[in-house]
């Protein structure tokens, strides 16, 4: 009995902790070239920008994660209530930053949103601000997970995948492909920031994908129902998984967001 009721205290204890999205204080700058942030250090080169409409952001190692950060989505608002809007902006993370003073470096089109209508010029003169930011779900319903063959892929050796559309708030820990029909997975490792590639021989033939990612307090495995991947797959081709990812990683913090912000 007493054994239940301390795992009944336990739980209760570390779930007041467990959050869908921290709320966090720091101060966001921008940057005005845009399609460097976009070709930054995650791999998505300018078609980051098509896929944000231009709302992307640099952050910090601790947000970056060595890449499993990378198109992560948040939502930003900065605190001068004559100058801010209170939705602020909402932004994919594309690039690592290296700065002591900001969490992220906005695009100028994702700082300018932060203010109320009208007022870009009196941020922009600002050109750093307090904000406050929580990490959201991205929402990418007319498209799937999706992934680019990347430029340095070269069969059978080398095969290097772009995660594009990647839905939910979670992190892709594990990926790994084998040839339709095969039970035989193979591995692949981050590459950098959004890259993954293979560690093996590339199996001939299509191929499926298997990828893990993490939801509530542990890991997913999802599997492609589909041939991701065709027998001739091509340098910078975008392939549709047919995964959508609507999972939530949960976070522990001490201040939880009570779903007050507008959207
Ligand atoms: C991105 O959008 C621009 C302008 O709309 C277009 O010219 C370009 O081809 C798009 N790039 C990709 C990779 O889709
Ligand atoms: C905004 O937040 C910062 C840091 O939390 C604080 O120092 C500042 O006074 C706030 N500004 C306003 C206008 O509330
Ligand atoms: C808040 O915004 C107003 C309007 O742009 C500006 O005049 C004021 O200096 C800002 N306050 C702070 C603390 O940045
Ligand atoms: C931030 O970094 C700059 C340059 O690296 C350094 O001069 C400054 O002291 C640092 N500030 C803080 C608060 O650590
Ligand atoms: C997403 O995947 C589903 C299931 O495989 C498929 O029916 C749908 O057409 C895909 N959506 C897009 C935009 O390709």
């Amino acid at each position: 009995m007493a054994f239940f009721l301390c795992l009944f205290i336990f739980f209760l204890a570390s779930s007041a902790y467990a959050c869908d999205r921290c709320v966090h204080q720091s101060k966001v700058a921008y940057f005005s070239k845009e399609s460097s942030l976009a070709s930054g250090a995650c791999g998505y080169d300018t078609l980051a920008l098509n896929i944000t409409n231009g709302q992307i952001a640099g952050a910090v190692s601790s947000l970056f994660k060595n890449g499993a950060g990378c198109g992560a989505c948040y939502q930003i608002r900065c605190n001068n209530t004559s100058l801010c809007s209170q939705k602020g902006a909402r932004v994919v993370v594309t690039d690592l930053i290296y700065n002591n003073q900001t969490d992220f470096v906005l695009s100028s089109q994702a700082f300018k949103a932060l203010a109320k209508e009208g007022l870009d010029k009196d941020i922009f003169k600002l050109g750093i601000v307090d904000i406050e930011y929580k990490r959201i779900p991205c929402d990418y319903k007319n498209n799937n997970l999706s992934v680019r063959v990347e430029e340095s892929s070269k069969k059978p050796r080398y095969l290097g995948l772009t995660f594009l559309y990647q839905g939910g708030q979670t992190e892709i820990v594990s990926v790994d492909i084998a040839k339709v029909g095969s039970s035989t997975w193979r591995s692949m490792s981050r590459d950098h920031g959004a890259v993954w590639g293979s560690t093996n021989r590339v199996p001939e033939g299509p191929l499926l994908l298997r990828i893990e990612v993490t939801s509530g307090f542990r890991g997913k495995q999802i599997l492609a129902q589909k041939e991701v991947l065709p027998a001739d797959w091509k340098i910078g081709v975008v392939y549709d998984t047919g995964i959508q990812i609507n999972d939530i990683a949960q976070e522990r913090c001490s201040s939880c967001d009570e779903g007050t912000w507008p959207l």
